[in-house]
């Protein structure tokens, strides 16, 4: 080795002690007589001493050293006069007897600071640089440890980790595949896993039954902070075991990690169906750690006149607490909030239930004060709260609702940080509705299983029938989602059937999965965690780029090695592909 120590362990317990380090320059200080360097490397910074009496050569080498310039310095550990409690090695400061220079260093782009200077596009394209600042050395060392510990987790309930194949073929289903041509196969492409799905599948029939795999998914969508077109899950899939098993299982999961990470407790997983949470909180992944519930209004609010009500499919709101005393121009801005193109509500009708027991309201002109006191009661309002009501078509109604229940949570600052509430949504529905393609869809993918006692709406109401799906979310973000699966051919061929595959399609696609069903599949059942998320999660941050070592931008784009490029003439045409431009 180089070195000797790091630069972040020496104390005061190494005094008198000669060593060597190795790192980075981050910054000097020339005060004439003395020159200070702070060296840095991943663990640390060290203060390095160079004094003019005793030695002019190497304090006038050290005056040269520019920023990030690599160097190796060897002396004895000295106490500092002028101490840094802040820092582990703040008490100590090397008296340097030699220096090498390891590395010279161009002047960096932008300043290597917690605080820099850089943009992020800048910042981006010199990511290696970037990734020497505390903030993205401290993300990735917290996303190493959650892998470590997931992996001790599940090595010790007997799961082993078992890689599967990275080039494998393309099927229709979820999102876009990306594809990858093959040379030795005109005309042919391999696709990139979007999930491991079919393999896990294909490990239980081989009887491996306690499987995972943290491993790289690749989906062509549109990206957004919470979504890279690669990311990472922890993959998982047991075998003979029921829902309630694998919930149990994967409780004891997210425990360990929020044990051994954060030293949070957590007790508690409620479930909730996927139906009442739309209902309560127009939401798949509702955020839990604070209430606002919704509450449903027209048994109490239609037929007395106002036309936007008596038409609605829906009414609907949320009781913010203490919020009766919002001035006019806070609820303008509410209305004008939920009125954005992007939340799509026509208006927005607010309640004050005043200190004194009133109550003034947008509709005031429909509704008596006895109406509203029956509003109120229904929301379990009390004096000095705010009701917010939305009408409108159901399903976007609610929508619209749970962005607006967000938006308060924000302003009323209910989104503690140091909260975590876990959640299970379960009984999604298997299929839904693609207005696109006009015909069903699997909701969470074709080989999730209906629950028994709605199989025989497969065939007459399809769109009824609920799954063995279920999702795990923390704190509004949906952190990971699995389902039992369908281990039997001819379950696995109606479902096939009805989500519009023609027999051969369906065998064409999907047949070495249904074949293998015909050797012996066990009953099972599996989930997978974006591991990115629950890193972010963790780390306090709704993006997962901050959490990746080598992200890729908003247009899918890694700016650092220019990728996606052009490929040679050659290439393409030796992979039989040729390019036909338009006017060409
Ligand atoms: P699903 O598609 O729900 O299930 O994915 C599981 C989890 O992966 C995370 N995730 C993503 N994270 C970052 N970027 C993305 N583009 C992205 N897409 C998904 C989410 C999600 O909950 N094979 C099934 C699992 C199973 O049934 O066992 C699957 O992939 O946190």
């Amino acid at each position: 080795m180089l070195r000797t120590h790091t630069c972040g362990e020496l104390t005061t317990k190494n005094i008198n002690q000669k060593v060597t380090l190795c790192g980075w320059v981050q910054k000097s200080r020339d005060l004439g007589g003395m020159t200070f360097i702070d060296m840095r490397d991943r663990y640390g910074i060290t203060q390095l001493v160079f004094d003019m009496e005793t030695s002019k050569q190497l304090c006038e080498e050290a005056r040269k050293l520019g920023r990030e310039y690599v160097i190796c310095a060897t002396g004895s550990v000295e106490e500092r006069s002028n101490k840094n409690l802040k820092i582990p090695t703040g008490e100590i400061e090397i008296i340097v007897e030699k220096l090498e220079v390891l590395n010279a260093a161009k002047l960096p782009p932008f300043t290597i600071e917690d605080n820099t200077d850089g943009g992020e596009e800048l910042r981006m394209k010199f990511r290696y640089l970037d990734l020497r600042r505390n903030i993205n050395k401290d993300n990735l060392l917290l996303r190493h440890k959650m892998s470590i510990e997931a992996r001790n987790y599940l090595n010790s309930q007997q799961f082993i980790e078992i890689e599967t194949p990275v080039l494998i073929k393309s099927t229709p289903e979820g999102a876009r595949d990306f594809v990858v041509p093959s040379r030795m196969n005109p005309e042919k492409f391999y696709a990139l896993p979007q999930s491991p799905q079919t393999f896990k599948q294909l490990l239980m029939i081989a009887g491996y039954d306690r499987y995972f795999q943290i491993v790289k998914c690749f989906r062509d969508e549109d990206l957004r902070a919470d979504r890279q077109p690669e990311f990472t899950q922890i993959d998982c899939e047991m075998s003979f075991v029921t829902q309630d098993d694998i919930l149990h299982t994967f409780e004891g999961l997210t425990k360990h990690l929020f044990k051994t990470i954060l030293n949070v407790e957590i007790s508690d997983f409620p479930r909730i169906s996927y139906d009442d949470a739309m209902k309560y909180y127009g939401s798949d992944k509702p955020d839990i750690r604070f209430d606002m519930k919704f509450v449903e209004l027209n048994q109490l609010a239609k037929n007395r006149g106002f036309n936007v009500f008596d038409q609605a499919e829906l009414i609907v709101g949320i009781c913010a607490k203490s919020c009766a005393d919002y001035s006019r121009k806070q609820l303008d801005k509410l209305t004008d909030f939920v009125r954005k193109p992007q939340i799509g509500a026509k208006g927005l009708v607010y309640v004050k239930c005043n200190e004194d027991g009133s109550f003034k309201s947008s509709v005031d002109k429909f509704y008596t004060q006895e109406d509203l006191k029956l509003w109120a009661d229904e929301f379990k309002a009390e004096p000095g709260d705010l009701l917010l009501i939305l009408a409108g078509e159901k399903d976007a109604n609610r929508k619209a609702l749970s962005v607006l229940r967000l938006e308060m949570a924000e302003q009323l600052e209910l989104k503690d940080k140091n909260t975590y509430r876990p959640l299970w949504v379960v009984d999604f529905p298997l299929l839904e509705w693609n207005e696109e393609s006009q015909r069903y869809h699997a909701m969470h993918h074709p080989f999730t299983s209906p629950k028994e006692e709605d199989i025989s709406k497969l065939e007459s109401d399809p769109g009824s029938v609920r799954a063995n799906a279920y999702d795990l979310v923390i704190n509004g973000v949906e952190i990971g989602g699995g389902s039992v699966r369908i281990h039997n051919k001819e379950l696995q061929n109606t479902m096939f059937k009805t989500l519009g595959f023609s027999d051969e399609d369906a065998q064409d696609q999907f047949g070495f999965l249904m074949n293998a069903f015909e050797y012996g599949a066990p009953p099972h059942a599996g989930i997978a965690f974006g591991f990115d998320r629950w890193t972010a999660l963790f780390g306090g941050s709704e993006s997962i780029r901050d959490y990746i070592a080598f992200p890729k931008n908003n247009m899918g784009k890694d700016v650092m090695i220019d990728s996606p490029s052009l490929i040679s003439e050659v290439q393409l045409e030796e992979l039989g592909l040729k390019i036909v431009k338009e006017n060409s």
